[in-house]
């Protein structure tokens, strides 16, 4: 049994420095997360990220704990959290997928659905994220 994290928060990078910044979490991430035995996606909006992360509890606590005190972005908010019995990352230590307009409206959405209770907006999300994997950086 695997468990999995998906959440939203601001990003709090400098606005010159946005793709260097963006470039380093996610060098340290692929390393990291491949020693972790975690698999994932981190997408990045422009203003906000959204991240989710598999693998085992001990891994993904550890790592929950890591991202929570990185000053690099605020307002972190779970939209799931817990027991999962299969990996959508499979492959994927972080797959990373840049800023887009189209994806900043859905996050929000996501965000705002989340907020209000609706599990089907952060199942959407989780799914829109592994639509990028094609993308991303193994
Ligand atoms: C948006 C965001 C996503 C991150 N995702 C990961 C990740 O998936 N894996 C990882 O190891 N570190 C990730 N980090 C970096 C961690 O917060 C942390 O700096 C890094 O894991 C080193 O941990 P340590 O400072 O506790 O040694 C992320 C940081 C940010 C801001």
């Amino acid at each position: 049994m695997f468990d999995r994290w998906l959440y939203v928060s601001t990003c709090q990078l400098a606005a010159g420095r946005l793709e260097d910044g963006v470039r380093d979490i996610v060098e340290v991430s692929v390393l990291r997360n491949r020693t972790l035995d975690v698999t994932g996606a981190l997408l990045f909006t422009g203003q906000k990220f959204t991240q989710y992360i598999e693998g085992p509890p001990a891994s993904i606590a550890a790592l929950k704990q890591s991202i929570c005190q990185d000053s690099r972005h605020s307002s972190i908010t779970t939209l799931t959290y817990g027991p999962f019995d299969h990996r959508r990352f499979l492959g994927w230590s972080l797959a990373y997928a840049g800023p887009s307009r189209f994806v900043a409206a859905k996050v929000e959405d996501a965000l705002n659905s989340a907020i209000s209770g609706s599990e089907d907006k952060t199942e959407s999300l989780a799914e829109l994220l592994a639509g990028f994997v094609i993308d991303g950086h193994s």
